[in-house]
């Protein structure tokens, strides 16, 4: 329905632009200037090499909140690490998440692991092949079920991430927010129209390839493009005004103090428990605020005064403040204390008391990765 209204749509836009006079022919000629474009342009990637629903899955998770040319280096250490569902299953969550550290997102690997699980304990280890089954599984959304059963077993299921979206709202100037649940129906069932029925897999590919590489956010090179005598936006120079967002996200800033104890050979850390995006990484104690503290607010605070009620036994140094950490709904200003004991705690701590030799062994963040790599 949307496909024939949008096209129907774009013959009235589109003037003397033939293109889109011919519904029949459109599908077809978009396909094959797709796949053209494709086969001459595209990066060899080791995922595209591949039918095996699992190592697709893996990469189209690593995929999700990063870019190519960082994923491919942890693709390829995952799948040596763990080559196959039974690896993933059978592994501790902690070296699943060291094998993470750097990535970010971390809920990917957590989930990743859980749904490993799933398919040991409920599929008898086999990939379910089925797009509602996919769907089912931890972590995995409507993108990624289609990914997966489109490249593995080229079932016609749209692929519709952010470059998709892009292209797509570019060629028919479509100015329908794409950050709404009702615009993304409406760029799925589009994509769906578009979608060569003969090939979902390569046709996805294809679609993904080209908002990554020829239709890009900014300064596309649209006199280059197959399409640049078809694009709506590009005939009416609003091509980088696509796609539309609605933008409702706001930003909130969260201050964090950590603290590095120097207590001779050992030092402390903690499990993060809590739920959200850092769930079951390890870092050192720490503070946590809303507005911004300074030291003699600490000083006050309980937390604070648990942990060194002896404040003249440490020295405390300041040795990385006030870093940058944006994330997608805060934007995180943090310090690191390094604090050096002159006697060694005696009172309990609620904190894993550790050698420093062996930090490294420990799943931690991209922040106290920062930290510890100065
Ligand atoms: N981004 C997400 N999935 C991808 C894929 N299969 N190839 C290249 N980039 C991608």
């Amino acid at each position: 329905m949307i496909f024939e209204k949008i096209c129907t749509f774009a013959i009235n836009m589109s003037g003397k632009n033939t293109f889109f006079n011919n519904l029949e022919g459109l599908k077809g000629i978009i396909s094959h200037k797709l796949i053209d474009w494709y086969h001459l342009n595209k990066r060899s990637l080791p995922w595209r090499e591949t039918r095996d629903p699992y190592k697709i899955w893996i990469s189209e998770i690593i995929l999700q909140q990063t870019r190519v040319d960082q994923g491919l280096d942890y693709y390829l250490r995952f799948i040596a690490r763990f080559p196959d569902v039974y690896a993933l299953a059978q592994a501790d969550e902690d070296e699943v998440l060291k094998s993470w550290q750097g990535l970010g997102y971390y809920s990917r690997a957590r989930n990743l692991h859980e749904a490993s699980r799933t398919i040991v304990d409920q599929y008898k280890g086999v990939f379910p092949s089925d797009y509602k089954d996919v769907l089912q599984l931890k972590g995995v959304g409507e993108y990624t079920a289609a990914a997966i059963v489109s490249f593995a077993w080229n079932q016609p299921y749209p692929t519709v991430d952010g470059n998709v979206f892009r292209f797509v709202s570019r060629l028919f100037a479509v100015s329908d927010p794409i950050d709404t649940l009702k615009g993304k129906r409406f760029f799925t069932e589009l994509a769906h129209g578009l979608m060569d029925k003969d090939r979902p897999g390569l046709f996805n590919q294809a679609m993904m390839e080209f908002g990554a590489l020829q239709c890009v956010p900014v300064s596309p090179e649209c006199h280059v493009c197959p399409f640049a005598d078809k694009c709506l936006a590009y005939e009416a120079s609003q091509v980088e005004n696509y796609p539309v967002k609605q933008n409702k996200v706001k930003t909130q800033d969260r201050y964090l103090y950590y603290f590095h104890i120097l207590d001779g050979a050992y030092t402390y850390l903690k499990k993060r428990t809590e739920k959200g995006i850092w769930q079951n990484l390890y870092e050192f104690p720490v503070l946590e605020s809303e507005v911004p503290l300074s030291f003699e607010d600490f000083s006050n605070n309980r937390i604070f005064q648990e942990i060194f009620p002896c404040q003249s036994n440490a020295d405390f140094k300041l040795v990385v403040h006030k870093k940058k950490h944006v994330l997608s709904h805060r934007i995180l200003f943090v310090d690191f204390y390094e604090v050096r004991l002159k006697k060694t705690i005696a009172y309990e701590l609620p904190f894993l008391k550790i050698r420093n030799e062996n930090l490294d062994n420990y799943p931690v963040h991209r922040l106290m990765q920062y930290y510890l790599e100065k």
